[in-house]
């Protein structure tokens, strides 16, 4: 009998592409996934460790599906992801709704945990970095994920320990997957229809893998994709300054497919505050990195990450940052409040004033968003490239990307969703632009 399984993902892009490989995974013991979770015989919660109480957000969505399921068969409740490895097999004591306890590393042994719960009704937990088998089991198996942008996990972990992160504790030492692994998995999403990669790493431009005698960078693997007629957009996130070595740099005057957009978070502008953060760059490191790149092509523009409030950040500090705003008009930035992770260096030191924080984030966000909604309003009027994904829910509009990832909603046929067109932009907000396509432009005015 089908059985069905529902995933509720939180976290970052890597979570996403897990549950996909999940969801391809579990076939092979006769689940389908559902996205209505009452019908769920197995319930899913793909989990994230980086900010806030993420270990009680996970505690009070299991509150949330016992209520849900209190007249109905319970599902198998699983939860996976960066909580699952942080709090392993606490998480089962703690709460005997839940059934398995798996870490990211070991979704290889998913068929294995839920059929062993099945057959013994015994709970389980894995929670080994067990990288390598991994990607070795999940490579056998056909990625069937693949949309008109397409994620694909090419490194995982990270062994550079910056001192308020989780991460290095929940997805384990900087791992690798082998080139033509990476490239036989494009190839597969590539012929299903992909127009677009985004390569993923917790440091993807940390990517090193050494296969015979030779050695292989990010910039190798995308100087392949480049090759792959089919596929016009590349991307890669997130990468850390101190890996954006000169060979991938290089790579912007070469290729035609890498967008011009890069997401480097800085975290703050002040030298003080990433040398206490363990960042391992400066911020003249991190200017030299974006003027080499705005010479190779001035068009090429920038995000980031800021965390606010780190201990013994000041208002000086603070002020260093919005100063690096001003300088690189970065577009497209996420910025946080400092939150002490449980195991993390940064867990121990004394806060920034809560107040003080809010109020610093307020004014970055502000400023941030200003960037956002004049650049925006720049594209008024003008005709840009936008790669099309799909329908909106409202099943008229449909909905694309310019190269700079921003959301372009616009009239247009269904026969467009997989192309580039050309939109003219008429309208914008913060997070969006509205237009119409070229020809339907100029028919509209004639
Ligand atoms: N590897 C990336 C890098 O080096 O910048 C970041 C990956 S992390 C998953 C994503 C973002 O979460 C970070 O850039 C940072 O801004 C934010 N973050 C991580 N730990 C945090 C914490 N304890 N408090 C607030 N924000 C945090
Ligand atoms: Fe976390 Fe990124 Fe620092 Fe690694 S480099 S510890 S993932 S913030
Ligand atoms: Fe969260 Fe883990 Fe990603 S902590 S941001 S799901 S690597």
């Amino acid at each position: 009998m089908l059985k069905k399984i529902f995933i509720k993902t939180f976290g970052c892009q890597m979570n996403e592409y897990d549950s996909n490989r999940i969801i391809d995974t579990v076939k092979k013991i006769g689940f389908e996934k559902t996205d209505n979770y009452e019908d769920a015989n197995c319930y899913l919660l793909n989990t994230c460790h980086i900010r806030d109480k993420a270990k009680e957000k996970v505690y009070h969505e299991i509150g949330r599906v016992k209520k849900i399921f209190r007249s109905k068969k319970k599902p198998i409740v699983v939860v996976a992801g960066c909580v699952a490895q942080a709090e392993n097999q606490e998480m089962l004591k703690r709460e005997p709704y839940i059934d398995i306890v798996i870490g990211p590393q070991s979704y290889h042994k998913i068929n294995q945990t839920i059929q062993g719960y099945i057959d013994k009704k015994k709970k389980q937990e894995e929670t080994e970095f067990d990288t390598i088998s991994k990607f070795n089991y999940l490579s056998k198996i056909k990625n069937k994920h693949s949309k008109v942008s397409s994620f694909l996990t090419i490194q995982e972990g990270c062994d550079k320990f910056c001192h308020f992160c989780v991460v290095p504790y929940t997805r384990g030492p900087e791992y690798s997957r082998p080139f033509d692994q990476i490239i036989n998995e494009a190839k597969e999403i590539i012929k299903d229809g992909a127009k677009e990669i985004i390569l993923l790493g917790q440091n993807v431009n940390a990517y090193n893998y050494k296969g015979g005698n030779k050695e292989f960078r990010l910039s190798d693997l995308l100087l392949e994709l480049e090759n792959f007629k089919e596929l016009k957009r590349i991307r890669y996130t997130t990468s850390h300054p101190k890996d954006m070595t000169n060979d991938l740099i290089e790579i912007y005057k070469v290729s035609n497919k890498l967008m011009p957009l890069v997401h480097l978070p800085v975290q703050s502008g002040s030298n003080k505050i990433l040398k206490l953060m363990n960042r391992k760059h400066t911020i003249e490191e991190y200017l030299k990195i974006y003027k080499k790149l705005k010479e190779i092509n001035s068009k090429i523009e920038f995000s980031s990450d800021f965390i606010i409030g780190y201990p013994e950040e000041n208002e000086e500090d603070f002020k260093y940052t919005m100063e690096l705003i001003e300088k690189i008009k970065f577009i497209n930035s996420y910025s946080f409040i400092f939150s002490p992770r449980p195991g993390t260096v940064a867990a121990s030191l004394e806060l920034v004033d809560a107040k003080k924080s809010k109020k610093r984030l307020e004014t970055i966000q502000q400023k941030l968003s200003q960037n956002q909604i004049k650049k925006n309003k720049s594209l008024e009027g003008k005709t840009l490239n936008v790669l099309v994904e799909n329908k909106m829910k409202d099943g008229i509009k449909l909905f694309g990307r310019t190269e700079y990832m921003t959301s372009v909603i616009f009239d247009g046929n269904t026969d467009n969703i997989g192309k580039i067109v050309q939109i003219e932009i008429t309208s914008s907000n913060q997070n969006s632009l509205f237009g119409v396509l070229k020809d339907n432009y100029k028919k509209k005015v004639a």
